[in-house]
């Protein structure tokens, strides 16, 4: 894709990769608007990179959705990027921890139900738009599930099978549907300090970006890099790895 002249639309694009890729979207020329639920956070991101545009809205609830499509539709009609990057992982046990089912659903409607109704709210205005392109942020658990967050690991195989069937059904359109497999990258995902051993945030979003400038469709970067092409064996092999520490 062109990462220039766009005006891309990040879901939690307040911190960590999100953050990193709307830095980079900037930088090449294009104008941002960052989405998420703290308005301090989004204060913060915008005194960061001057110019990032924001608002604020929870995709967990369809109403925000929904909502966000109209305000895009009358504030910035041109936006012709949507990426689906909000996401939140939780730590499980699923024997012992009985937590109320309201909360951990959650995670579900956050990281694959919002994608997935997102990407079907702004298909009819991304397809009026020129270079339209919508982007998933998946992860390397995709491919082979951490057992520690279960729930998080199956809504991310769940985003990534969703990805190749809306890329398959749009490829008579003009949108384009790219797919960022992170590794454990070090930002606040699931509460600060938990994802230090992560490769750092900017390496990871400079080698993405330029992939994604170079017309690759799936994105992943070192461990998620060998994931995502790997056989089942090898699959089965990092499982044991990821699981048996
Ligand atoms: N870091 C990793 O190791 C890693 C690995 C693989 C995949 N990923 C994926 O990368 C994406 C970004 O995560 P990150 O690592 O950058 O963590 P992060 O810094 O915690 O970013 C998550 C962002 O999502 C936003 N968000 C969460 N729930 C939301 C909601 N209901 N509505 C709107 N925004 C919401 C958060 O903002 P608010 O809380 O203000 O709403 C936050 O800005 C996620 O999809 C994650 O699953 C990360």
């Amino acid at each position: 894709m062109n990462l220039a002249n766009n005006t891309v639309l990040i879901t939690g694009g307040a911190s960590g990769i999100g953050l990193a890729l709307a830095q980079r979207f900037v930088q090449a020329g294009s104008q941002v608007i960052a989405v998420g639920r703290r308005e301090d956070k989004l204060r913060e991101a915008q005194a960061q990179l001057p110019g990032l545009h924001t608002r604020v809205c929870d995709v967990a609830s369809a109403t925000d959705r929904q909502e966000l499509l109209r305000w895009v539709q009358a504030e910035f009609a041109q936006v012709n990027v949507l990426v689906n990057n909000a996401g939140i992982q939780n730590r499980l046990q699923l024997t012992t921890d009985n937590q109320d089912w309201d909360t951990l659903r959650q995670e579900i409607v956050i990281n694959v139900e919002a994608p997935i109704h997102l990407a079907m709210l702004f298909i009819p205005h991304l397809q009026q738009q020129p270079n339209p392109v919508i982007i998933n942020v998946t992860s390397g658990l995709s491919f082979a599930p951490a057992a520690f967050a279960p729930i998080y690991s199956a809504t991310k195989a769940a985003l990534h099978s969703f990805t190749l069937s809306l890329r398959h059904q749009l490829a008579a359109t003009p949108i384009k549907v790219l797919e960022i497999v992170p590794p454990a990258v070090n930002t606040d995902l699931g509460g600060a300090g938990l994802h230090t051993f992560g490769v750092p945030v900017d390496a990871f979003a400079d080698s993405i970006m330029e992939r994604l400038a170079n017309g690759e469709e799936e994105v992943g970067y070192g461990t998620s890099e060998e994931i995502r092409q790997a056989s089942r064996q090898e699959i089965d092999a990092r499982f044991q790895l990821i699981n048996n520490r």
